[in-house]
């Protein structure tokens, strides 16, 4: 109405679009589902819908059981009342009687450690406060079906922990899970089934494992479609191509591609350095244990004997992985080098775990004096569904000794 009035005589704009189209999904008794997808994919509200909250403008929902939901943060939350009165407002909202909340009640308050706030109005709550409270109500409810839409990223490391315990406990009772979570570590943890949703559609259905290693190779292409857009705009501007998403925004804050710092008396010089697989298809983003080439065009200014090139890999906090060169290796130039052309740089499987990846590259004479250094301009992505941490994979296997 407000929208009528306020736009009243002018020319209206209002554009139908259908969130959720032709969702069919049976989720059985007992299944923990997670529900993945990108921003505005649709998932939070095929969650309402499952809550309740929303209907559908066609096509039926049919629920067997109790429900309980931990939707938006301090959703079901008035800022001003206390935690306890929260507690007593959200559970009753979820079905539970004042006299089941007072018998409840200790339980509540000691699962979300909140004891020291709990008589102050929760708007002084922090995102990970009103997210415990959130999720101890939930649970309290004793819910057949539990529907979560993501807020469990807010707690900390140990709170997390005890959720996804709780939440597994819940699942060994034999209760349905429905989970919206980014966390694809979360979704392999808790659940056996995941479903995702794509511009409001169904995409796929399946094995945690199977769904996320699709969701994750769909997610890179797009990221490589985004990487590569933005370096064509850069080297429009420049030779050094910077596609790391820091730089990038700094360099367009700035507009200074001299940002990237660059030594040498160019008696050779890097004129372009990307990255492709052994295909020779240009690529930013990379899975771990890919093949990557890394391809260095060069121009020689001055003749010049004995040149090396050399490439060195670096985390984005700037902590040095890997370094080598031509020399190093003994890699030796049949002949004469092209006076321009360009030098490959190929690994077979890319090691690297998940991070962004700066590189320098450097042309020099094998005594040392630099012909062209360039620190830090070039950079790649690597993406893996696997959750080892650190910098490195380093190939292994694991025995039980005698
Ligand atoms: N109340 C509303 N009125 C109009 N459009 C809405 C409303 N709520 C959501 N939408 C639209 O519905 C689409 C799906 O939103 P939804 O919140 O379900 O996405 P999501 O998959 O949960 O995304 P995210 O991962 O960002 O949480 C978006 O395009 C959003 O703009
Ligand atoms: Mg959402």
């Amino acid at each position: 109405m407000k929208e009528k009035v306020l736009k009243f005589g002018k020319q209206q704009s209002i554009k139908e679009d259908w969130i959720l189209k032709d969702i069919n999904l049976a989720i059985e008794k007992g299944e923990a589902t997670a529900l993945v997808g990108r921003n505005g994919s649709g998932k939070s509200t095929l969650l309402k819908i499952m809550t309740r909250i929303l209907f559908p403008d066609t096509g039926t929902l049919k629920i067997n059981g109790r429900v309980s939901s931990l939707l938006e943060l301090g959703a079901g939350f008035h800022p001003d009342f206390t935690g306890l009165e929260n507690i007593y407002m959200n559970a009753s909202i979820l079905g539970l009687s004042k006299k089941e909340i007072d018998t409840k009640l200790n339980d509540i308050i000691a699962f979300s450690e909140l004891e020291e706030y709990i008589y102050q109005p929760v708007r002084i709550y922090s995102s990970g406060m009103y997210m415990r409270l959130a999720f101890s109500v939930a649970i309290s409810v004793d819910p057949d079906i539990l529907l979560i839409d993501e807020v469990l990223a807010v707690g900390d490391n140990a709170f997390q922990k005890k959720c996804i315990e709780k939440i597994k406990e819940l699942k060994g009772q034999g209760k349905t899970i429905v989970i919206v979570t980014h966390d694809n570590s979360m979704v392999e943890k808790i659940c056996d089934r995941a479903v995702w949703i794509n511009n409001g559609e169904i995409h796929a259905d399946g094995l945690p494992r199977d769904i996320i290693m699709q969701y994750m190779a769909f997610l890179s292409k797009e990221e490589d479609k985004r990487l590569l857009k933005n370096n064509t705009v850069n080297s429009s501007d420049s030779n050094i191509i910077d596609s790391s998403e820091e730089l990038a925004i700094q360099s367009t804050k700035t507009g200074d591609i001299s940002l990237v710092s660059r030594t040498g008396n160019k008696k050779a010089e890097i004129v372009d350095v990307w990255f492709s697989d052994f295909k020779g298809d240009r690529k930013q983003n990379f899975n771990t244990g890919d093949s990557i080439i890394i391809n260095i065009n060069y121009r020689i200014n001055e003749k010049t004997n004995s040149t090396v090139f050399g490439v060195g890999f670096f985390t984005s906090d700037k902590i040095y992985c890997y370094g080598t060169n031509t020399h190093i290796d003994r890699f030796k130039v049949a002949g004469d080098l092209p006076v321009e052309g360009t030098v490959l740089f190929k690994i077979d499987k890319l090691m690297l775990l998940p991070g962004v990846y700066k590189l320098d590259v450097a042309v020099h004479h094998e005594n040392g004096e630099p012909y062209d250094y360039v620190t830090s301009a070039y950079s790649f992505q690597v993406s893996s569904d696997i959750t080892d941490v650190g910098v490195v994979r380093l190939e292994h296997t694991w025995e039980i000794g005698d």
